[in-house]
């Protein structure tokens, strides 16, 4: 899940290149580097760490190269060191490659380079391309021919991109699979690569996407595409995207977790916006989503296939579709489901529920899904993302560009979202009564103003989180509709603050999670005025009868609470459907200012990245 950024045209492309990678560092930040086109050779500078780094370098070593290609890597293959960082180049220095995805079999590949005489500099899988490809070149071949060769031959590999001093002002980029995008920006006499669009918005609005197994030829003038498998000419007319570049500012935010944290009541109106037809009280999705009334009506099972946050937004909307609409639902890890032989049933849904429209594991497990005969619906919140245009449905979130590595607003969207649609499906197939429908939409509509509430109580979460920044451990108890909450509170605090945190359900407790409570362990239990609250109260009293420290999570005006809990934070009532929309938001807080305060890099956690493009 790397960042790509290339500039070929008449402006110097070293701080093009570095601007983009700036956008892109939310995909990698172990290492970046830049290689650029200069007088018949190639400049190329890489750093160790992060991008301030690589700009360090570049600073005292400053290229008027016009042809360039720039990338910020997550370590699959090889350490995170500046000998690993990207673009690798050939034995001579002449051509260089930068690479996002695996490439499988490159043991296979670099044996016999290697007894060729080959150099190898690098631990890295991509390093075995760009030698492949100076074997090509040495033909003299031109470089998308070169590539053209080497390419299929390569088990695996998501986005690639070649220059080479053998022909100045090119620019090869390539696609091998599904996951790993390589999206072309057309400017006025100067043309762009990169592997995401928002690395390109402040330069151009028409764009090109590559499909698996296209090749584009980019130089100043002109932009050509070619198939891999028998280098045809293909058409891939560009698109207008209409994204606000600003939106993705910090906004004098101190992270964009906490920008992305707070923006969220805007956020959520977006999401509801134009959703609800005010005449007939439906819900309505645009021209995207096209099922028709006899596959509602007959839909036997939807299967959820997601990762990490967008998994827990799944476990929600199993809970809220099998309520309101009555469709048996399963949620699936997409890295689990790919790998098994699973079973669909004839008319079944499959929804991917996908911030960035790019991960790997679910767009695999999408397309298994679909070989198998299911009809493909996405939650979205990336436009034209590879999860939107492999689908028959998209769903959007509208909640603008998220930065930050671990989500939030993203993650209630999703939540808002799968709402509406499950109050679609129920209306749809006629199994709620069209005054429950209203009351439900209409308390929806409110969750701006409730959130914005919640939010305000910042001050006391923070205040409550600096008391435990210490502590080693943290259980975080649900039951219901917020199980996937608790599940959600621990992955954020883990992520953010390094502190081990499990979420768990609270009547699974008894049968292990119990061994771990004792005098040190804060255990968040959510609490709130619902059907499952007795049951909680119970759970709370067998955390307390072994000395745990309990941080409640409570509703408003609950005062039975007071006398089981150590810690009491409030949210507003709000029907149970609903309230994993608002019991998430102290939890995300609690894990922001726990992590701020223990000095970590909040936006950009150890380890992580945003969209996770390699399995
Ligand atoms: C990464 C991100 C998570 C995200 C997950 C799934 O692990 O750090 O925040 O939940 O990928 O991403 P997706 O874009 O498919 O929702």
């Amino acid at each position: 899940m790397c960042g790509i950024v290339g500039y070929v045209g008449p402006r110097t492309a070293l701080p093009l290149l570095m601007a983009g990678l700036r956008r892109l560092e939310y995909r990698g930040y172990d290492s970046a580097g830049v290689a650029l086109q200069k007088n018949g050779h190639l400049d190329v500078m890489r750093a160790e760490g992060k991008l301030d780094n690589l700009a360090a370098v570049v600073a005292t070593h400053p290229s008027d190269g016009k042809t360039g290609i720039g990338h910020t890597r997550w370590a699959t293959h090889g350490r995170p060191t500046e000998q690993n960082a990207h673009p690798h180049v050939d034995c001579t220095s002449a051509t260089a490659v930068i690479h996002n995805g695996i490439i499988e079999n490159f043991q296979e590949l670099k044996a016999p380079l290697v007894a060729a005489g080959h150099k190898f500099s690098s631990e890295t899988d991509t390093e075995v391309v760009v030698h492949l490809l100076e074997d090509e070149l040495k033909t003299g071949k031109s470089l998308e021919d070169a590539a053209l060769a080497v390419l299929p031959r390569l088990d695996g590999a998501a986005a690639l991109v070649f220059i080479s001093t053998t022909h100045p002002g090119t620019i090869v980029a390539a696609r091998i699979s599904n996951a790993g995008g390589v999206i072309v920006g057309h400017g006025k006499a100067e043309n762009f690569v990169a592997s995401d669009m928002t690395a390109l918005l402040e330069h151009t609005r028409d764009m090109s996407f590559l499909e698996p197994g296209d090749l584009a030829v980019v130089t100043q003038k002109d932009v050509r595409f070619r198939r891999i498998e028998d280098g045809a000419t293909v058409e891939r007319a560009p698109k207008k995207i209409e994204l606000d570049p600003v939106g993705a500012a910090k906004s004098g935010y101190k992270h964009f977790m906490a920008k992305e944290i707070a923006e969220q009541p805007r956020a959520i109106s977006d999401t509801l916006l134009g959703r609800v037809d005010r005449t007939s009280g439906r819900v309505v999705f645009d021209a995207d989503v096209k099922m028709t009334d006899d596959f509602v009506k007959a839909l036997p099972r939807i299967t959820f296939v997601a990762c990490g946050t967008a998994l827990h937004a799944s476990l929600v909307g199993k809970y809220l579709i099998e309520r309101l609409a009555k469709v048996p639902c399963d949620v699936e890890i997409a890295s689990e489901y790919r790998y098994r032989d699973p079973v669909v049933s004839k008319g079944q849904l499959t929804i991917a529920v996908t911030q960035s429209g790019e991960t790997a594991d679910t767009l695999a497990a999408m397309n298994a899904s679909r070989e198998r005969g299911a009809r493909l619906l996405t939650f979205c919140n990336v436009m034209g993302s590879e999860a939107t245009r492999i689908s028959d449905d998209v769903i959007y979130l509208h909640t603008g560009p998220e930065i930050s590595v671990a989500s939030t607003k993203a993650y209630t969207a999703m939540l808002v979202d799968l709402f509406l649609f499950a109050v679609y499906l129920a209306q749809r197939r006629g199994t709620i009564a069209a005054n429950v429908a209203a009351q439900l939409l209409a308390e929806a509509f409110h969750l701006p103003t409730l959130i914005d509430a919640v939010l305000r109580e910042e001050g006391k979460i923070r205040a409550l989180a600096y008391r435990y920044t210490t502590a080693p451990n943290f259980l975080h108890l649900g039951r219901g509709v917020n199980y996937p909450t608790a599940l959600e509170g621990a992955l954020k605090l883990k992520e953010l603050s390094y502190i081990h945190a499990e979420g768990t359900a609270a009547g699974e407790m008894k049968h292990g999670t119990n061994a771990l409570i004792d005098k040190t362990l804060p255990v968040v239990a959510i609490a709130l005025k619902d059907s499952v609250y007795k049951k909680m109260l119970s759970n709370i009293q067998e955390v307390r009868a072994r000395a745990g420290i309990v941080i409640a999570l409570a509703t408003d005006g609950d005062t039975e609470i007071e006398q089981h809990a150590d810690e009491i934070i409030r949210v507003p009532a709000v029907h149970e459907l609903l309230s994993p929309v608002l019991a998430v938001l102290p939890l995300q807080l609690l894990a922001y200012h726990i992590a701020d305060k223990r000095g970590n890099d909040v936006d950009q956690p150890r380890n992580l990245a945003k969209a996770v493009t390699v399995e």
